[in-house]
């Protein structure tokens, strides 16, 4: 299987000197095409920073990055800018809409800022996958919190990214809602063959993907197949990771 994104021995290191804080000690991984991937870990042991450099946001300190099938690492801002509009959609736990656009206008803005046209048949089927075709003249106001979600959903799908990343999509919704949100990213997986990579702090969450990988200071110390809630909340006690809950 060919990999969407594939880090190798990635370090990131912020600050200098004494007070320096090594949030990535060497972390090498796979994410194949096609496939729905948990990163969990307790707090402050790198996910985000992780996120962030699988994505393009910010720059290993030593190690590289493979995405859809380019190194990073060489490139300069404007084609990492570039790469992330064609390559990458973004879900939020904060959502991100823009509230003065429409649904249908938040939906295809990054076909807009791509320069590409807006392609109705990429729309049409990214509106249904969601549910929203009753809602597309409303503005993100208007809209309950799961709705608001599906919105960045569609908005993450309709490039047709190589992959997706999620920092706690889920974070702001109700259970009911939450596993709404969640099916539909794993009904974006199973049936349109997206690549998902989600940061979640929720059992429940991470039991929608087909893999969970888990982070602990800042290296990776386990993953579990096919997991259910049970063997995700076990492993995570282990970590240490609900000592704050
Ligand atoms: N900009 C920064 N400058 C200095 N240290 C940072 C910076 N960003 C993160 N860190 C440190 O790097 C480590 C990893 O942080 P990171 O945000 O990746 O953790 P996390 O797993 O996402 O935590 P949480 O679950 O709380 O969101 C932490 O020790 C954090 O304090
Ligand atoms: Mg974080």
């Amino acid at each position: 299987m060919t990999d969407a994104v594939r880090l190798t021995q990635v370090r990131k290191t912020y600050g200098k000197g004494g007070g320096a804080v090594t949030a990535l000690d060497g972390v090498s991984i796979g994410f194949p095409r096609g496939t729905f991937t948990a990163v969990m870990g307790p707090s402050g042991s790198g996910k985000s920073t992780f996120l962030h450099c699988a994505a393009g946001l910010d720059r290993p300190t030593t190690g590289s990055v493979e995405l859809a099938g380019v190194e990073l690492t060489g490139l300069g801002e404007k084609q990492l800018t570039r790469l992330r509009r064609e390559k990458i959609g973004f879900v939020f736990q904060a959502f991100n809409l823009l509230p003065a656009l429409t649904v249908a206008q938040n939906i295809a803005l990054p076909l807009k800022l791509a320069g590409r046209k807006p392609d109705r048949a990429a729309m049409a089927e990214v509106v249904r996958r969601v549910g929203l075709h009753d809602r597309l003249g409303h503005r993100p106001a208007q809209l309950s919190g799961g709705q608001q979600q599906r919105v960045a959903i569609a908005r993450a799908l309709v490039t047709r990214p190589a992959v997706i990343f999620a920092d706690e999509p889920t974070g702001a919704l109700d259970t009911r809602t939450a596993r709404e949100v969640l099916g539909l990213l794993r009904d974006s997986v199973t049936a349109g063959g997206q690549t998902i990579v989600m940061v979640t702090h929720d059992p429940v969450a991470a039991s929608f993907a087909d893999r969970v990988v888990f982070l602990a200071d800042g290296a990776l110390v386990g993953e579990l197949y096919q997991p259910t809630p049970d063997a995700v909340a076990e492993r995570m006690t282990h970590l240490g990771a609900w000592a704050v809950v």
